[in-house]
C-alpha cells in the first residue's frame, strides 16, 4: 500500500487509527446508496451528503453514516463533509441549469483534503480526449435529447462536460468513472473498463448499478486509475466475455 492509499478503520496510511474515512456526494439517489453500502461493507466511516428533501432516502444507513444535509454545490456544506477524509466519492449528475454539476465538482476540487482520492461518476458522453467512438445511437441521442433537455430546463448535459473539463485540468488525485448504460441486479462483479468508448469490449454497453458503485469505490484504492477516466462494462456482459475468451 502507498503512503496514499485509502486505509480501512484502524489502520491508517501510517498505522494510525481513524483515517479511513470516505465521503458519499449525492449519497441519496440510486448509485449513491450503493456506494454507501459497499463502502460500509469495507469497513470505512461514511460521511454522506444529500440534499435536504432527500434525507429520508438514507434512513436504511441512519445509526452507521455522519450525515451532511445540503445542496451538493454549496461550498460550505462540501468543506465541512469532506474535512478529514480519504477519499471522496461524487456523483455528478446534470440536473437543473443553474451549474449543479460544475459547481459541485469545484467544491470538491477545492475542499477535499490534499492528498485524498476522488472519485466521480459520468457518462460515456464525456471524453477526455476525444478519441472516443460512439455508436450512432448515442450520438443521435446526444444531438437530440441533449439540446431538447435543456430547453425545458430539466438537464444540461453541457454542464456536466464543463465540471469534467475542470477535473480533467485539475492535479488533484482524481479519477473519472463513466459509466455505460445501467440497470439494476444482483453484483456480477467489478466492472471492465478501457480508455475509449469505441474499444470492441465496451460495445454490449450495459453495467448493473450495483457494480459502478463497485467500481468507483474499488478505484479509491487503485493508484492505476490516478488521472483516468474508465469507460466501464459489466464483466459477465456478452463483449466483456468475448474479450475473456479471446484472451
Ligand atoms: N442513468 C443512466 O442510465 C446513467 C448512464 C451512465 C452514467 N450515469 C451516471 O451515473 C450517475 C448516477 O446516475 P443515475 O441516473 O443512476 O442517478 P441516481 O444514482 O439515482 O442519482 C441521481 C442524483 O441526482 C440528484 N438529483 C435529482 N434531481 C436533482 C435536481 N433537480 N437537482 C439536483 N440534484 C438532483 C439526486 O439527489 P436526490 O436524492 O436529492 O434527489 C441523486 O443524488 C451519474 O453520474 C450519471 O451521469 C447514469
Amino acid at each position: 500500500m502507498s503512503d496514499h492509499d485509502i486505509a480501512r478503520d484502524g489502520a491508517g496510511p501510517s498505522g494510525t487509527a481513524g483515517t479511513g474515512r470516505v465521503c458519499v456526494i449525492g449519497a441519496s439517489g440510486k448509485l449513491g446508496r450503493y456506494m454507501v453500502r459497499h463502502a460500509l461493507d469495507r469497513g470505512y466511516r461514511v460521511t454522506a451528503v444529500c440534499r435536504d428533501k432527500s434525507v429520508g432516502k438514507l434512513e436504511e444507513f441512519a445509526d452507521r453514516i455522519t450525515l451532511v444535509p445540503g445542496d451538493t454545490d454549496d461550498p460550505e456544506v462540501i468543506g465541512r463533509a469532506v474535512a478529514g477524509c480519504d477519499g471522496v466519492l461524487t456523483v455528478l449528475v446534470p440536473w437543473g441549469v443553474h451549474g449543479y454539476a460544475s459547481g459541485t465538482a469545484q467544491a470538491v476540487l477545492d475542499h477535499a483534503p490534499v492528498d485524498s482520492r476522488l472519485v466521480f461518476s459520468c457518462g460515456w458522453h464525456i471524453s477526455r480526449d476525444g478519441r472516443d467512438v460512439y455508436p450512432l445511437r448515442f450520438r443521435v441521442a446526444a444531438a437530440v435529447v441533449g439540446p431538447l433537455a435543456r430547453l425545458l430546463r430539466v438537464v444540461d448535459v453541457k454542464d456536466q462536460v464543463e465540471a469534467c473539463r475542470r477535473i480533467f485540468a485539475s492535479d488533484r488525485r482524481w479519477t473519472v468513472v463513466r459509466g455505460s448504460d445501467l440497470e439494476e441486479g444482483e453484483s456480477q462483479g467489478l466492472p471492465v473498463w478501457s480508455r475509449h468508448v469505441g474499444d470492441p469490449v465496451l460495445s454490449s454497453n450495459l453495467t448493473r448499478r450495483v457494480d459502478f458503485a463497485l467500481f468507483m469505490v474499488e478505484a479509491m484504492t487503485d493508484d492505476s486509475l490516478v488521472h483516468e477516466a474508465p469507460a466501464i462494462v459489466g464483466c459477465r456482459t456478452p463483449s466483456a466475455l468475448a474479450r475473456t475468451a479471446g484472451a
